[in-house]
């Protein structure tokens, strides 16, 4: 485990408390010239230099950051990391003016990944998955999820599951697996006879995945589909998130506040009274505007969702077909220009409350005694982060307390 010294930084920037709802979003504490010293993976002291050198037993690693801005680790809290294939076909569908289903129905859309992720062995996938892990490790991200739902059927299902297990022991991000198995309908299939299966297999999943996730959606799964694989999953130990109201509205997210889910995601077409509801719901709103920016269609209603005090979060979604990128950088960039958040908003979405729909304690977040999950960026001011938008601010990422990428 990582034994550092980090000293005099610019500033160290932070939100206060895990997690932060709605006024609260656009508070962060800002420690000018800082140090920080970090032992067996936990932040253990952090102050003025000379107070922090007293704190140093041993010789730590000294790493200089006069002039960068550190940042929790940043937490991808939505992501489709391990397919096979990619879709550029549909995504020259779509610029020429197609919709993404009518350029999935063209050329495929999920179920064209499904059949690559099938063909893919196990090791292919966790060749595939480090890239895209190592990719998303340069842009500063120490923890991430990733939902299976490429495979949709009990074998395939299982598999790109391990695969995160693999990839979770072979990198430095720490993953978190979701069962996506209800994300399409397979070839063959009828949406109640595919239910069925997704529940009967809950059983044998719950010692694989944290979350249970579901696409509810017209054309995927309904409402009374989503609650019903609920159930099961809550009764296997399995916590809940949703994709709810991405292309309609249809009451995925009443249902799943009404069943404790940690999280419910995208909300393009969420209703005023979803997010009334939310405003005073334990359950994060994530974002995803790398969507919006990649399928061209509108932004969730990010402002009005804090305005009224729901708990935030922003993710990349990254996969195939919606959202071909992992720079959580570009998403706070994004939020802030498309949806009014302010940096400090942005940056408490994409650390503290991610981790908190997570369930990551003491993650996400710098102060003494929490995990130390850093990024170090060559930046003269936080607020630069989103600012200067469209490039990779990271210089140095550190997971718990150990320094995983370096760009010197
Ligand atoms: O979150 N909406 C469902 N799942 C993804 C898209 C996956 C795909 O197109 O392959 C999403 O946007």
């Amino acid at each position: 485990m990582g034994h550092l010294f980090i000293r005099n930084a610019r500033q160290v920037v932070t939100a206060l408390q895990q997690p932060a709802r709605g006024p609260d979003m656009s508070r962060v504490k800002v420690y000018e010239r800082t140090s920080l010293y970090v032992r067996d993976g936990i932040i253990r002291a952090m102050g003025a230099l000379a107070d922090v050198e007293k704190e140093i037993s041993g010789q730590p690693q000294v790493v200089d950051a006069e002039k960068q801005v550190v940042l929790p680790g940043l937490v991808d809290s939505h992501t489709h990391l391990v397919f096979a294939g990619t879709r550029e076909e549909e995504f020259c569908l779509r610029n020429a003016g197609l919709s993404y289903q009518e350029a999935a129905g063209r050329a495929g859309g999920i179920l064209s990944t499904v059949a690559a992720t099938r063909r893919a062995s196990r090791e292919e996938l966790v060749e595939i998955g480090s890239r895209y892990l190592a990719l998303a490790l340069r842009h500063g991200t120490t923890s991430m999820e990733i939902k299976s739902g490429y495979g949709l059927d009990e074998e395939q299902e299982i598999k790109l599951l391990q695969v995160i297990h693999d990839l979770d022991r072979m990198q430095p991000i720490q993953l978190v697996p979701t069962y996506l198995g209800a994300h399409a309908i397979p070839p063959g299939k009828t949406a109640a006879q595919y239910t069925d299966e997704v529940i009967a297999l809950l059983p044998r999943i719950a010692g694989l995945a944290r979350f249970c996730d579901v696409f509810c959606e017209q054309g995927y799964f309904t409402l009374e589909q989503t609650e019903r694989i609920f159930h099961q999953a809550l009764h296997c130990g399995l916590k809940l998130r949703l994709h709810a109201d991405q292309l309609s509205a249809n009451g995925g997210v009443s249902l799943a506040a009404s069943m404790g889910a940690a999280s419910v995601d995208h909300l393009e077409q969420i209703s005023r009274t979803e997010i009334a509801l939310l405003g005073s719901s334990n359950t994060c709103a994530t974002l995803l505007p790398g969507v919006s920016l990649f399928l061209r269609y509108g932004y969730p209603p990010g402002r009005s969702l804090i305005d009224h005090g729901a708990i935030v979060a922003l993710a990349s979604n990254f996969n195939p077909g919606s959202c071909m990128c992992l720079n959580l950088q570009l998403m706070m960039s994004l939020a802030c220009t498309q949806m009014a958040f302010s940096p400090e908003e942005a940056i408490n979405a994409v650390t503290v409350n991610a981790a908190y729909s997570l369930g990551l304690e003491r993650t996400g977040l710098i102060a003494a005694g929490a995990m130390a999950d850093l990024v170090l960026m060559d930046l003269a001011d936080y607020r630069l982060a989103p600012y200067f938008f469209g490039i990779n601010h990271a210089r140095m990422v550190i997971k718990r307390g150990r320094i995983v990428w370096a760009n010197v």
